[in-house]
């Protein structure tokens, strides 16, 4: 029998990239999203506004779930007690919920900004210690390691995906870091059907020239990405690039948001295209 499939943050830019394939490959792809409303739905899908830090309501939602997406999260640079609700207890609660529903693995949204203090000369693995840029990355260091003790301690297989730029290519920065919707699905799919994962992590980018993320310890998961950012270059480099160039961030792994002060947004500076799924044409 098909598994029943839980994915958090249904209502934000990238679950309206994953909902149609997920839904496609579970019995029930049960929704969530703290909006009140998300849209159409799929044939096999249902939809409960719940809010992450509501333990009672997470719980609820996972009974019969075999397999979690957890997408949902604040996402900018926020002060700390804004961002605890959402990103902190909110990881608590999927994963304490996952333990008492028998849930069996999580595929966890991570982020660049777990690691975005490094140097972008330097070559990151999935093996590279934690070095957030913010509470931001913080929340994403604390829920990978929430994932790690949760998998040791319990047994619940966790695949954390450091995604780097999942939007289209709007800055230099992006030319490395970009990861394409189709690759975001192709991953997150990998995640879901590799048989074994254990504890996991894996880079979320595309097969971008200019990457320095090597996925070379997480190759069990098959990952295989087929876009690359270079066919965006010409316009990338004709365009103004001083503001970005003289943002000291821009010489780590996390731009903007490793140059920012603590709890203050640089969503502005990242230049992220807030479309949903059919928002645009198509990004290429
Ligand atoms: N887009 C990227 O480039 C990128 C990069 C790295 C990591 N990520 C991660 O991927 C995930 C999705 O990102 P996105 O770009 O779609 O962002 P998004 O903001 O569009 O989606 C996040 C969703 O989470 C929901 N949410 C926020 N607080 C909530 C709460 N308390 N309870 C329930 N739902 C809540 C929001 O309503 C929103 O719909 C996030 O975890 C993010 O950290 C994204």
């Amino acid at each position: 029998m098909k598994k029943m499939i839980l994915l958090t943050g249904a209502g934000g830019r990238l679950g309206s990239y994953l909902r149609e394939p997920l839904s496609n490959i579970c019995s029930t792809l049960i929704s969530t999203d703290i909006k009140e409303d998300i849209g159409k739905l799929n044939e096999n899908e249902k939809y409960f506004s719940a809010d992450l830090s509501n333990f009672d309501q997470i719980c609820a939602l996972t009974k019969g779930v075999s397999l979690i997406c957890h997408f949902g999260a604040l996402v900018d640079e926020v002060p700390f007690n804004d961002m605890l609700g959402a990103n902190f207890i909110g990881s608590y609660n999927i994963w304490e919920a996952a333990r008492l529903n028998n849930c069996k693995r999580v595929v966890y949204a991570s982020s660049i900004h777990a690691v975005g203090m490094y140097k972008r000369i330097k070559t990151l693995r999935p093996k590279t210690a934690h070095r957030a840029d913010g509470f931001y990355g913080l929340s994403k260091c604390f829920t990978e390691n929430l994932a790690r003790m949760y998998y040791d301690k319990c047994g619940i297989e966790a695949v954390c995906l450091r995604i780097a730029t999942c939007s289209p290519v709007t800055t230099q920065r992006s030319l490395t870091s970009w990861l394409s919707y189709d690759d975001l699905v192709q991953l997150v799919m990998r995640a879901i059907d590799t048989a074994h994962t254990g504890y996991s992590v894996i880079y979320g980018v595309s097969d971008n020239d200019r990457s320095n993320l090597s996925n070379i310890d997480s190759g069990h998961i098959g990952f295989k990405p087929k876009d690359n950012a270079e066919i965006y270059a010409n316009k990338i480099f004709a365009g103004d690039l001083s503001e970005e160039l003289e943002d000291e961030g821009n010489k780590l792994h996390g731009g903007a948001f490793a140059s920012t002060d603590l709890g203050v947004s640089a969503m502005d500076k990242m230049k992220i295209v807030y479309s949903h799924k059919g928002d645009v044409p198509d990004e290429r």
